[in-house]
């Protein structure tokens, strides 16, 4: 197996969180690296649909093997939403903000503030298809608390804690979160990988 990887999104944060994981065993390269600068669509009503429209997308493209991430924020008072519409809950031009705010005001007081982020990664393997999740629980505090992390993370905090992800040492978040358990099971299937 070819020890390079494509991973499809263009947050260099989350490129950097996984070379972490990934070790020096694998050369996980970005977009950019690929010269791919394409708008490419995400546009599926489950993470799993688009995690692998996105991994598909370089497939089909460049046939490097590649993997490809999608997040979503499953509140059970909302019914499991915003979910795969997380990004876009108050609009399709919103920012974290008002999603957060619009979290909060269909929540109300309601004391049932349970709610976990889960992560599907696809994976496109020499041509197969693969997928991995990653989802960690906790409940939704009535307001925001905490400078960093992005998205939802300042009114999250994650079961057995006291404070939110954005609270949270970086580092901390990054070895517990959702999408680090996800890349976690990537890269042990990666590393048991023989053909
Ligand atoms: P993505 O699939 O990682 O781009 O995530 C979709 C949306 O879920 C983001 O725009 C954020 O609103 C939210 N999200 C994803 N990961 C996190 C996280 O680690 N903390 C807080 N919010 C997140």
């Amino acid at each position: 197996m070819d020890n390079k990887f494509v991973f499809a999104t263009n947050n260099n944060h989350k490129i950097e969180e996984v070379r972490e994981i990934a070790e020096d065993k694998f050369d996980i390269l970005s977009l950019k690296q690929i010269d791919c600068f394409d708008e490419i669509p995400e546009d599926q009503n489950t993470l799993e649909g688009n995690a692998l429209q996105k991994a598909k997308y370089i497939w089909e493209k460049y046939q490097i093997n590649c993997f490809a991430d999608d997040t979503g924020l499953e509140v059970d008072f909302l019914n499991g939403a915003p979910g795969v519409f997380s990004a876009r809950y108050a609009g399709e031009a919103c920012n974290f903000n008002a999603n957060i705010d619009k979290l909060l005001c269909e929540m109300g007081d309601t004391p049932y503030r349970n709610a976990r982020f889960r992560t599907v990664v696809a994976l496109i393997l020499d041509g197969t298809e693969y997928f991995f999740d990653g989802a960690i629980e906790g409940r939704i505090i009535n307001e925001k608390r905490g400078l960093g992390g992005f998205g939802y993370d300042s009114v999250f905090i994650p079961e057995g804690l006291n404070e939110t992800f954005a609270e949270l040492p970086a580092m901390v978040k990054n070895s517990i979160s959702h999408r680090a358990i996800a890349m976690q099971k990537l890269f042990y299937f990666l590393r048991h990988y023989q053909r």
